[in-house]
């Protein structure tokens, strides 16, 4: 035997029945988009490195440790996409969007590509669905982005989902609040992990990051950013505050939460889940605002808000709460005798063109085998087809969960069907 050969670590196969899960969160998701006018934009799973370095943060893990990096045959170096923010501002940029008009809001799904130390809800391709708005610089874009998120779970039966929002403050407020953590972290140096010690000059806000308990405890004590910010972004901030409650969107300020990207700037958010079976994987999304990308990244100066969504965790919230059942077939079609296996067919051709869910063994074989085929696949009806039945024209439906059978003329199991429903 030729040995076989295993898919790649922390990448998973999705297979049925899990499949149903995904496909109910897909198709939310769709609905929830057109009701809030987004358009899908698709871009590639491989982009310029410098993209996600220039954008994501060269001293972030993500883009520090976690990439997938390679070179191509012409010696470029490429990666697959980690996240999926900066390809949609690269494409916003290249195809002179902002020319087009004001205000464009974006949504994308698709793989994303981490390498990250695996454990429950943490893979190394994972699934997100993100949303990405340009052009709007107040408040209202937050608090659409964030409503459609809550209308998003609420629509799969994840109503359970909290919401934690901050203000990492503008251009001014960073330098000043950077200098205040530095000085702290400085002061607390020994009580700090290896890591972190070398964050305090390079990136000190991604010590917050940090899991080690030690640096945990530290900065509980920590200054905050929410005290740091100018009068502007204190005043947007308040102002996300008042919209959010008007959308009666219950909330918490989370002052420690500084998010894993470097492109944020103003509104910092997370939607966590506190379910067992996500383990330590609480964060199903995150996002921000970013007014500064658009501009870095070599395009028109364009403020833009954005979130993104793991459908791995949310899939496994959902399958937990087991509200989503596989779409079984209508009618399963049984054929009693090898000679009428071609009729059979194309009584099962007819009904799928008329839009039915139908099913049947293409193995043929024996009447025994075929309904146990039937019972496992789920059908709400099951229908033998033999000589007597295409020379009567008429036949039995037998009700799969128990019932009596019902007689059907063949020529109206469309009918049949359709109040079977
Ligand atoms: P992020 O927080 O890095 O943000 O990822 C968003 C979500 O993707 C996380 O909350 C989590 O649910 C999921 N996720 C991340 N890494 C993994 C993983 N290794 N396995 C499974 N799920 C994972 C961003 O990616 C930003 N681009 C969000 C954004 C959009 N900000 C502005 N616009």
């Amino acid at each position: 035997m030729s040995q076989k050969i295993a898919g790649v670590k922390g990448m998973n196969d999705l297979l049925a029945p899990d499949i149903a899960v995904w496909h109910a969160l897909e198709a939310a998701t769709r609905r929830t988009f057109e009701r809030f006018g987004y358009e899908e934009a698709r871009t590639p799973v491989v982009e310029d490195t410098a993209l996600f370095v220039r954008s994501v943060g060269e001293a972030t893990d993500i883009v520090g440790k976690e990439m997938y990096t390679f070179e191509d045959k012409a010696g470029r170096s490429l990666s697959l996409r980690p996240e999926g923010t900066a390809p949609l501002v690269r494409a916003y940029i290249e195809h002179a969007v902002a020319q087009k008009e004001p205000l464009t809001r974006w949504w994308y799904l698709g793989p994303m590509f981490r390498y990250e130390r695996m454990k429950t809800g943490r893979y190394r391709q994972f699934w997100q669905v993100g949303a990405e708005a340009y052009g709007a610089a107040g408040p209202a874009q937050e608090a659409e982005l964030i409503d459609l998120a809550m209308q998003l779970f609420r629509s799969v039966g994840l109503g359970a989902i909290r919401l934690e929002i901050n203000s990492l403050g503008d251009a001014d407020t960073r330098p000043r609040y950077l200098e205040e953590l530095r000085a702290f972290l400085r002061r607390r140096k020994g009580d700090l992990c290896a890591e972190c010690q070398e964050r305090i000059e390079k990136n000190p806000l991604r010590v917050f990051d940090c899991k080690n308990p030690g640096c945990q405890a530290v900065l509980k004590e920590a200054p905050a950013i929410t005290d740091a910010l100018g009068p502007e972004a204190k005043e947007h901030f308040a102002g996300l505050q008042r919209k959010l409650a008007a959308l009666d969107i219950p909330f918490t300020v989370n002052p420690r939460m500084v998010r894993g990207l470097d492109y944020y700037t103003r509104t910092a958010f997370e939607f966590l889940s506190d379910d067992a079976v996500l383990g330590t994987a609480s964060a199903v999304g995150g996002g921000g605002r970013y007014d500064r990308l658009v501009k870095e990244l070599g395009g028109p100066d364009t403020p833009a808000v954005g979130w993104a969504l793991g459908l791995d965790r949310l899939c496994l919230l959902m399958r937990a709460a087991g509200e989503v059942k596989p779409l079984g077939p209508e009618l399963f079609v049984a054929v009693a005798e090898e000679g009428v296996a071609d009729a059979a067919l194309a009584v099962v051709s007819r009904l799928r063109k008329a839009g039915h869910r139908v099913d049947f063994d293409p193995r043929g074989g024996s009447l025994k085998s075929q309904m146990k085929r039937a019972d496992r696949s789920g059908a709400t009806f099951a229908l033998v087809l033999g000589s007597k039945e295409l020379t009567s024209g008429s036949a039995e439906l037998k009700p799969l969960g128990g019932g009596d059978p019902i007689s059907v003329r063949l020529d109206a199991l469309e009918t049949a069907l359709a109040s079977g429903r």
